[in-house]
């Protein structure tokens, strides 16, 4: 049989089919529009992802025997606020989770209402990316808007919605709405009244590898595909992403280097941190996970490449970077503000330390760094909760550069194993839709069947303490610069 796997990303959604040895057979790729109407805003048309995805879908199967394909799943970027009227028309862009206006709201949720209440709700504390923000801010600045609400979806809910007409979700997305309790994969009323909303309007919760339905016959019939085909709840683009690089089960660590870059911990208990300054979500295997997010990872690196020096050759400007551990440039990659740790939408990216003998090398090189050291202040956070970490697994384009694999495994002293596929969310989107078919018992069974690792990058020693030295260093400039960030918005 066939399985589809849907990544609905910031830049594209990436589609993928493989088979049921979990064998990719194609990947087809689209891109849309993403939209900053204000500094710091960040929005897309949801009608754009569906337009894209079922062109894409189309290219996808278009030489495979389409009667084989069994099931559909997800990754989708997580956070995003869709809102549908009572006739099912998109109401307003899709503010995503990159998005920094909610500035006011993120306060009054965690200064008013309290963090400790809504670790209490949620197991989380508001982040300006995150989706009851979001809401709250609709409420107050577009309150004709709020009152046409009927529907509040994700971004890959709305993909789901279009295919099946069931309001779904499941619960690793949901748990980044801040309107989930966590431990016990609900809805919070609590926060739902704080928002001004009620439970009708938000979807149905599904677990990641739940079928919600099929496709509906119009659908069916526009793809070619059989009307039996189920399609899953999926999960938000990092548990899909940990899926399909088998991190699943107990202690087990995914960096993904995305636009946004995460690090990702899975763990079979529910466990929250004590400040909240990683998020605390449900898993996509039934269980749960700690991830910290930073908002621009590889994307300061294309932003570097396209928009400042304006070259398509990313692997070329790295080709002569050789001094590791020994850059005197230091770049913050806070292109976006920050989430993780910092939660500031008002931090800015930086570089520091040149010299006129700096090169166009020690800025890409600072660029690169700047993104694994912001990673490891994560890292850092779950080091003193006890957690212990030896090795990663990593996926997301900036994975596809051996040198930033490098980087990551000696700033944060962790084997890197290299997966077949950097095609995470992609990839963990159809292995759920598969298990969503029986074809696997379970999210573990897939994972342990289909991912293979093909490499890993060990640290070196000598690279691991001149590097223990610069990140003493990067750790200084963001509080002595913080102040500042807020006197320059
Ligand atoms: C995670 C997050 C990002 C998006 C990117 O909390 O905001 O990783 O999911 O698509």
């Amino acid at each position: 049989m066939l399985y589809i796997g849907i990544d609905l990303g910031t830049s594209a959604v990436k589609l993928l089919l493989m088979d049921s040895e979990g064998k990719i057979v194609n990947i087809v790729s689209r891109e849309y529009p993403l939209y900053f109407p204000h500094p710091g805003w960040s929005e897309q048309k949801p009608e754009d992802w569906y337009a894209q995805t079922m062109d894409g879908i189309k290219e996808l199967i278009k030489d495979v025997d389409r009667s084989q394909v069994a099931g559909i799943s997800f990754g989708g970027q997580m956070h995003g606020l869709v809102i549908l009227d009572k006739d099912d028309n998109v109401i307003r862009p899709a503010i995503l989770w990159n998005d920094g206006r909610t500035t006011e709201e993120t306060d009054y949720l965690n200064n008013v209402i309290g963090k400790e209440k809504l670790s209490e709700y949620t197991a989380n504390i508001a982040f300006a990316g995150f989706t009851a923000p979001k809401i709250l801010w609709v409420k107050n600045k577009e309150p004709e808007n709020f009152a046409k609400i009927a529907k509040i979806m994700l971004p890959k809910d709305y993909i789901a919605y279009k295919l099946t007409g069931v309001h779904c979700t499941d619960v690793s997305d949901a748990s980044g709405m801040l309107l989930f309790d966590v431990k016990n994969r609900k809805w919070s009323q609590e926060m739902c009244d704080i928002c001004g909303i009620s439970t009708s309007q938000l979807a149905k919760c599904y677990e990641s590898y739940e079928a919600v339905g099929t496709v509906l016959p119009e659908i069916a019939a526009e793809l070619g595909i059989p009307a039996t085909v189920k399609v899953a709840a999926g999960a938000g683009d990092n548990a899909a992403a940990a899926v399909g690089t088998g991190t699943v089960g107990d202690n087990m660590c995914n960096i993904s280097l995305g636009t946004s870059g995460t690090i990702f911990i899975s763990s079979k208990n529910f466990g929250v941190d004590k400040f909240n300054a990683l998020h605390s979500f449900a898993h996509a295997d039934g269980s749960y996970h700690l991830m910290g997010c930073m908002l621009s990872a590889a994307s300061c690196n294309k932003w570097w490449m396209d928009e400042i020096i304006r070259t398509k050759e990313y692997a070329a400007e790295q080709k002569n970077i050789d001094k590791l551990g020994e850059n005197h440039v230091y770049f913050l990659p806070y292109l976006m503000g920050e989430r993780s740790p910092h939660n500031n939408p008002n931090a800015r990216a930086t570089f520091i330390g040149m010299t006129m003998d700096t090169t166009r090398e020690d800025m890409t090189q600072a660029v690169l760094e700047g993104v694994a050291f912001a990673l490891r202040d994560s890292l850092e956070v779950a080091k003193s909760l006890g957690i212990d970490l030896k090795r990663t697994k990593i996926c997301g384009g900036g994975a596809k550069s051996p040198l930033w694999k490098k980087m990551i495994a000696n700033i944060l002293n962790l084997k890197v194993d290299v997966i077949e596929s950097e095609e995470g969310p992609a990839m963990g989107g159809a292995m759920l839709a598969a298990v969503a078919c029986g074809e696997y018992a379970s999210v573990e069974e897939i994972a342990a069947k289909v991912v293979k690792i093909v490499d890993t990058v060990e640290p070196d020693p000598e690279l691991v303490a001149k590097y223990e030295a610069r990140y003493a260093q990067f750790k200084e400039i963001y509080p002595t610069c913080k102040e500042l960030f807020d006197k320059i918005q």
